[in-house]
């Protein structure tokens, strides 16, 4: 392995460059106007597999394009299924931004900008350890495919309309996958991941009178649909952070105490967490920690509420009409569907005479953990200790990669979640980053993993 090593040191500076290019371009998925750019980000993905001499096929969907390339089949070897994704979430607010975030700078060995960690740099980990592979050895140790989407961070509706044919399983076939799509535990701690919170999303309408009203003239007279949304979202938590959609704790999955004894081991400070944050308390569930509430039970949050005046000054209007777009993080075992049909109909009993309702489920994902006894989880801790020059702590985290219960289902393997990022990495906020360092710690993980893998007999 010196030599693979001593290949990717030596490569830094390319490596850097071909994450730059990528990062320039601005594929977010989720505005329709920006169609061009996603695909071109796919194209881009898809040339550095064909340089590879990789089998390569862009496979085009109802949305964004879904990127394939596998490298030449070994026998007696296992065969590994890379995920990523190249789609980005959206920059705004642009003007919190230091520099802008398209075009990539570095500032103290971090490189800036949307979609540095969340998932270009990490996903681009593996494209250029296999690319170290076939520079020095001419070859990979095992067979390595890749998946990459453009449309993770809208719920993945068309790789899940992909998977559901025929050939989608045969295609994928592999031993194990690996999702560099999470985070280190903390600086110097690198981790694998076992577990990630699923998640609800909702977008509640209320519609009250036919139109904006002056709230002189009708107020107290008429129901206010913003009164009614903001009474409305109130009622589903109770203020010891109790989730108030009946049966919604039904099927939750328990932490066990050798699990939160785990948990409480590590090397966690609130004081520090406040400050990362900004905020002067925590809050959450009673009778949890906060590494329990954010990775292992669930939660609440509304992520937008449209109503009413918005301008400067103050308008006397009563609004025709109050919009919240909610999600719930969900645990493992609980049930997507069922929530929302409780969810629909204690809205309905809620929603006050005058106003009408509209809910519209959008993406839903379940909560999963993966077992740790397994000698791929061993191969990837081995592997980190090379790449990092420590040994990964086990941790669980709150966010969702809604595919990754759907790929368990159709192609049976295990999952390993490698996170190279870092929870101060400004994922969905203004000036993301990922640390160079890091950038090139996960190369050299990645570069090993594909030696350990290839020594599981299959
Ligand atoms: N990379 C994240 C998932 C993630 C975040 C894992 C934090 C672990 C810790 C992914 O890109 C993401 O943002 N997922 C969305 C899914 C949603 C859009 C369906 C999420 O968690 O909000
Ligand atoms: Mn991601
Ligand atoms: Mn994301």
């Amino acid at each position: 392995m010196t030599k693979l090593d001593e290949f990717i040191s030596s490569n830094r500076e390319r490596f850097e460059q071909d994450l730059r290019q990528l990062l320039k371009i601005p594929s977010i998925s989720t505005d329709g106007s920006y169609r061009t750019q996603v695909a071109e980000a796919a194209d881009w993905v898809l040339a550095q597999f064909v340089e590879l001499g990789f089998r390569t096929e862009l496979i085009p969907t109802d949305g964004h394009p879904l990127v394939y390339a596998e490298s030449a089949p070994v026998s007696n070897r296992p065969v590994a299924l890379v995920y990523g994704h190249y789609d980005v979430q959206p920059p705004d607010p642009l003007d919190e931004w230091i520099s802008p975030p398209f075009e990539p700078t570095v500032r103290d060995g971090n490189l800036y900008a949307r979609g540095a960690t969340d998932d270009k740099g990490q996903m681009l980990t593996h494209v250029k350890a296999v690319q170290s592979w076939i520079e020095t050895e001419g070859t990979l140790p095992m067979q390595v495919k890749f998946l990459i989407e453009g449309e993770e961070e809208i719920g993945s509706p068309n790789l899940s309309h992909f998977l559901q044919s025929p050939d989608a399983a045969k295609r994928l076939a592999c031993d194990v996958i690996v999702i560099s799509d999470t985070s280190q535990f903390s600086k110097g701690h690198p981790a694998i991941t076992y577990g990630l919170r699923g998640i609800a999303y909702f977008e509640l309408i209320l519609t009250g009178p036919k139109q904006d009203l002056h709230s002189g003239t009708f107020g107290g007279a008429v129901a206010n649909p913003a009164n009614a949304l903001t009474k409305m979202l109130s009622a589903l938590v109770n203020d010891e952070g109790k989730i108030q959609v009946p049966g919604f704790y039904d099927d939750v999955e328990a932490l066990s105490d050798r699990e939160r004894s785990q948990f409480s081991a590590l090397p966690f400070n609130e004081r520090s967490f406040m400050e990362q944050l900004g905020v002067a308390a925590l809050a959450g569930e009673r009778g949890y920690s906060t590494l329990e509430r954010r990775w292992a039970r669930p939660s609440f949050d509304i992520n937008g509420i449209r109503t009413g005046y918005q301008g400067e000054g103050a308008k006397t209007v009563l609004p025709n009409q109050a919009s919240a777009k909610f999600s719930f993080r969900l645990v493992p075992n609980q049930n997507p569907d069922a929530i929302a049909a409780s969810l629909r109909t204690m809205l309905e009993e809620l929603c006050p005479a005058g106003i009408t309702l509209e809910l519209k489920e959008m993406h839903h994902a379940p909560g999963f953990t993966v077992p740790l006894d397994s000698p791929y989880i061993d191969a990837a801790a081995k592997a980190i200790e090379q790449g990092f020059g420590h040994s990964p702590v086990f941790i669980r985290e709150g966010g969702s990669i809604p595919i990754v219960s759907r790929f368990t289902d159709t192609l049976d393997a295990p999952t390993l979640l490698l996170g190279w990022g870092l929870t101060d990495d400004n994922t969905h906020s203004p000036n993301e980053k990922f640390s160079l360092a890091d950038y090139h710690r996960g190369i050299k993980s990645s570069a090993h993993l594909w030696y350990e893998l290839s020594r599981i007999a299959v």
